[in-house]
C-alpha cells in the first residue's frame, strides 16, 4: 500500500511530490550548510506540531552540527488573529545568548506565528535568527517576514501533508495535496 493512500478519496491533487521535498530540503541544506560552514553549531527551532516532518528531513541533510530545539504555541484563534498574540506553551530549553538561531517552519500563511516568534526569538539576544520555510502563501502575510531559506511558494489553496494538518489528520502524508473542499466544508 502507497504512504498515505487511504487519503486517497480525500485529497484533489498532487502539488509537491516525495521527490520534490526531498531535493528541495536537500538544496536548502545545502545552503545553509555553505552559509553556516563556520559557525560551531546552529540551534534549529521548530514549531510544534506541523515543523516535525520538516525538521527532522532538514537536520539530516544539513553538514553541521546543530542542537534542535522545539516549541508549541498557543494558536492565536479568531479572535487574536489581528493582534497576532501568541502564548508560549512549551518554552525552548536552552540558553541561546550569542547563539545562531535557524527557526525551521512548515508554512507561512499570515505570518502572525513567525512575526511573534522573531520578535521573541531576538529578544533573548542570539548572535542571528534565520528563517527556514517550506511553503509560504504568497499575498497573505500581514507583515513582511524575512525569510532566508524557502521552499515552494503555493497558491492560496487547503494544503495538508509532510506535517500540515486538517483537524490533525494527514500530517504523515509523503507529500503536499490540496484538500477536496468537501472535506472541510
Ligand atoms: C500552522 C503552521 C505554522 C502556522 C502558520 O500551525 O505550522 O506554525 O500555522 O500560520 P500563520 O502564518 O498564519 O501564523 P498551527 O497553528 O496550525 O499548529 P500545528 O503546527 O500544530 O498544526
Amino acid at each position: 500500500m502507497d504512504p498515505g493512500s487511504w487519503y486517497a478519496e480525500e485529497i484533489e491533487r498532487t502539488i509537491i511530490t516525495e521527490d520534490e521535498i526531498r531535493t528541495k530540503v536537500e538544496a536548502i541544506a545545502e545552503r545553509v550548510s555553505h552559509d553556516f560552514a563556520d559557525t560551531e553549531e546552529l540551534l534549529l527551532v521548530g514549531v510544534f506540531k506541523g515543523a516535525v516532518m520538516f525538521m527532522a528531513d532538514f537536520a539530516r541533510a544539513l553538514t553541521v552540527p546543530v542542537k534542535m530545539e522545539f516549541m508549541a504555541l498557543s494558536s492565536y484563534g479568531n479572535s487574536a488573529s489581528s493582534s497576532g498574540t501568541v502564548r508560549i506553551l512549551k518554552d525552548i530549553d536552552s540558553d541561546v545568548t550569542g547563539r545562531h538561531i535557524v527557526v525551521v517552519e512548515d508554512i507561512i500563511d499570515s505570518g502572525l506565528t513567525l512575526s511573534w516568534l522573531l520578535k521573541y526569538l531576538e529578544g533573548l539576544n542570539p548572535a542571528s535568527v534565520s528563517v527556514v520555510a517550506m511553503l509560504r502563501k504568497p499575498g497573505m502575510q500581514h507583515t513582511e517576514i524575512p525569510v532566508s531559506y524557502l521552499g515552494f511558494d503555493i497558491p492560496n489553496e487547503f494544503v495538508v501533508g509532510y506535517g500540515l494538518d486538517y483537524g490533525e489528520r494527514y500530517r504523515e502524508l509523503p507529500f503536499i495535496g490540496v484538500l477536496k473542499p468537501e472535506v472541510y466544508r
